[in-house]
This record gives structure tokens, C-alpha cells and sequence, in this order.
């Protein structure tokens, strides 16, 4: 039960929000010019997983109407060709590759690593991004769970291992980009398996961005991709009309292309239905479950709706 006196703590609790407090330990943006950026930059090799569709064909595109050249993998061959195709006639045939490739058999990433190097000679924008949203719940779809951990998770261990021993060792800077999700950080009820390896992506990647800034004359950094809601393959089911409150898969790699100028490592995409302030305070929630000592996943809890309600409602007036 959560009693009136729960009040007066919460009011004092380090959780009430104070975004305006915590961003000035920031440093200044450090933001670059387009045409400076030394890794988005014209000529410079950009490589795609899961480039077959959503947002990961819509990154190709914009990494090929910025004039990278472009490697696409994806384990659909026949619609990643087509996408080859698309690539080809922005920035031409001879600067796309297509490799199909199944990202959770680290085989296939080691022969994509030589195609890519071989034609090449370096990776600058490394995009883990390819990723299956099966449905395992908790004591269900054990098969799902490891399915959905082999490409989720084992596929981005994979391509980490092969390519970044060889990135760190090339003369210009270049970044990798590993793709999570809010359901990987707040955990919302309904696919425990998903949320759960998006969880791991989010560490796997804060420990890779730490592992790079500690390494001597290492120009690679590390930054995880939070999309919003994203209409695409794996959020359409066949459907072709966007709803509302989706964002398209563009918008969605335009944003994390200014907040990857920007040298954001946490790019939290925000969509026509959530805005960055929800976000924010959802986080901040989840985490204060722990902190506070509440139930898990109490946003859910009957006991907790019309406290979380009340903390969104503040926190909201707050923030704006
Ligand atoms: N769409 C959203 O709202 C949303 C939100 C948060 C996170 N994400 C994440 O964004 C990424 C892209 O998803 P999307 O929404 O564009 O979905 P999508 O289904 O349109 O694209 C995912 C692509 O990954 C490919 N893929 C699946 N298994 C693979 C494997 N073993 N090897 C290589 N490629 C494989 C698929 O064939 C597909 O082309 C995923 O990691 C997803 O979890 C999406």
C-alpha cells in the first residue's frame, strides 16, 4: 500500500525530476558542421545490418545520399538485392556492397568483415542495427528466447568482435552504433525475451564505449540507438499505412544522425506519440523501482497507477 506519508518522501526523493540540474554537468555540445564531420563524411565506408528493411534501409539511403559508400548485409537476400539496387542509383553501383548475411552465425560476419575490407579497406560507421522481435514471455517460447538472443544480442557480440579489433587500428576516426530499445531500459510487460536482450545490448554497449575511450589512440567511439516508435517490417506487420503515432523510418535515422553529430552516446528517439520529456521520466521511474525499493515494474502496478499518474502530470509541469 502506498500511504499518504509516501508523500512528503517522495517529494524530497533525488528521483523527482531536475533534468535542468543534470544536464549542466554536461559538457558544451560538441557538435560539428556536416561537411566536417570526420566520420559521416563523403567517400568514408558505412556498413548496414539488417539493411533489408525499417530503419536499416532507410539508413543505407541516407548514408549513400550523404555519399558514404555502403555495405548492406541482412539475412533476406532477395529484398537486401533490392535495396542494393536503391543504394546503387544514389551514390553508384561500384560504392555499395551487398553481402547477405545471418548476423548470429559468426561465420558469415567473418567473411562479411574480409568482403568489406578487402573492397574497402576500412569500416568508418558501424551499424549493428538487425534485430527480430519474437515473442517469449517468461516460462513460454524458450525457442524464441534463443532465437531472439542469437540475433539480438549474439549478433551484435559477433559483428563487435570481428570488426572492432580492425577499426581500432585503422589511422581515421570512425563509430559504432549498436541498436537497443526503450523496452531494453523501462521493460514494459508483454515480451519479456525481447526486452531482455535489448537490456543486454544497452550494457554490452555502455561497456564498449568505456572499453574505447580507455584504450590509447583509439579514435572509436561507441553510441546506442534508442528509436521511438518506428513504422516499419517489424512494427507494421504487413501493414503499409503509418499510424499516427509512429515515426517513419527517415525521420528516425535523421534524428540519431544529428545526435551521433552531436557525440551523444544515449540517442533516445522520441515519436508522434511520446515525447523526450515521457521518456525521461519513464527512466527515471524504472530506476527508481530499485532505488526506492518498490515492486518491479510498479508503472504497472494497480497500487502504484495513480502514483506514477500524478509523478508523470508534475514531472511534465516541470519539465515544459
Ligand atoms: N521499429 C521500431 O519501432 C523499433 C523500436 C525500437 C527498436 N527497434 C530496433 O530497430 C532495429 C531495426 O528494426 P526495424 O524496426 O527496422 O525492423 P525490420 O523488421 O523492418 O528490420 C529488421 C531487419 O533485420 C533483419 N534480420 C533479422 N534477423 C537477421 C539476422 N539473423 N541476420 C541479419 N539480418 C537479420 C531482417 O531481415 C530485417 O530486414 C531492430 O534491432 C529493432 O529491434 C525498432
Amino acid at each position: 500500500m502506498v500511504s499518504k506519508s509516501g508523500h512528503s518522501s517522495r517529494n524530497g526523493s533525488p528521483m523527482r525530476p531536475a533534468f535542468a540540474g543534470t544536464a549542466s554537468f554536461k559538457p558544451d555540445n560538441m557538435s560539428v558542421a556536416d561537411e566536417l564531420h570526420p566520420v559521416i563524411h563523403a567517400g568514408r565506408v558505412a556498413l548496414i545490418t539488417g539493411a533489408a528493411s525499417g530503419i536499416g534501409r532507410a539508413a543505407a539511403i541516407e548514408f549513400a545520399k550523404l555519399g558514404l559508400k555502403v555495405a548492406i548485409a541482412d539475412v533476406t537476400a532477395e529484398k537486401l538485392y533490392e535495396v542494393g539496387k536503391e543504394v546503387g542509383k544514389i551514390v553508384g553501383e561500384a560504392n555499395v556492397l551487398v553481402v547477405p548475411t545471418d548476423v548470429s552465425k559468426l561465420e558469415e560476419v567473418v567473411k562479411l568483415r574480409d568482403r568489406v575490407y578487402e573492397a574497402w579497406g576500412e569500416v568508418a560507421v558501424l551499424m549493428n542495427n538487425a534485430g527480430i522481435g519474437n515473442k517469449g514471455t517468461s516460462w513460454d517460447g524458450i525457442e524464441n528466447w534463443r532465437k531472439v538472443f542469437d540475433v539480438n544480442l549474439f549478433g551484435i557480440v559477433n559483428v563487435q568482435q570481428t570488426f572492432v579489433p580492425s577499426m581500432i587500428h585503422q589511422e581515421n576516426p570512425a563509430l559504432v552504433i549498436n541498436t537497443g530499445s526503450k523496452q531494453g531500459i523501462t521493460n514494459p510487460p508483454g515480451n519479456a525475451a525481447y526486452n531482455a536482450s535489448k537490456a543486454a545490448v544497452k550494457s554490452l554497449t555502455e561497456g564498449l564505449s568505456y572499453e574505447l575511450r580507455e584504450k590509447a589512440n583509439c579514435n572509436v567511439t561507441a553510441h546506442l540507438f534508442i528509436p521511438g516508435w518506428t513504422h516499419t517490417g517489424m512494427t507494421g506487420a504487413g501493414s503499409t499505412e503509418k499510424p499516427p503515432g509512429a515515426w517513419t523510418a527517415e525521420e528516425t535515422v535523421a534524428y540519431m544522425l544529428d545526435k551521433v553529430r552531436e557525440g551523444e552516446f544515449y540517442i533516445l528517439v522520441p515519436d508522434n506519440e511520446t515525447k523526450r520529456e515521457v521518456d525521461q521520466l519513464r527512466i527515471m521511474w524504472a530506476a527508481a523501482d530499485i532505488a526506492e525499493g518498490r515492486p518491479a515494474l510498479s508503472r504497472w502496478h494497480p497500487n502504484y497507477k495513480a502514483l506514477y499518474e500524478e509523478y508523470i502530470r508534475e514531472g511534465l509541469a516541470q519539465l515544459e
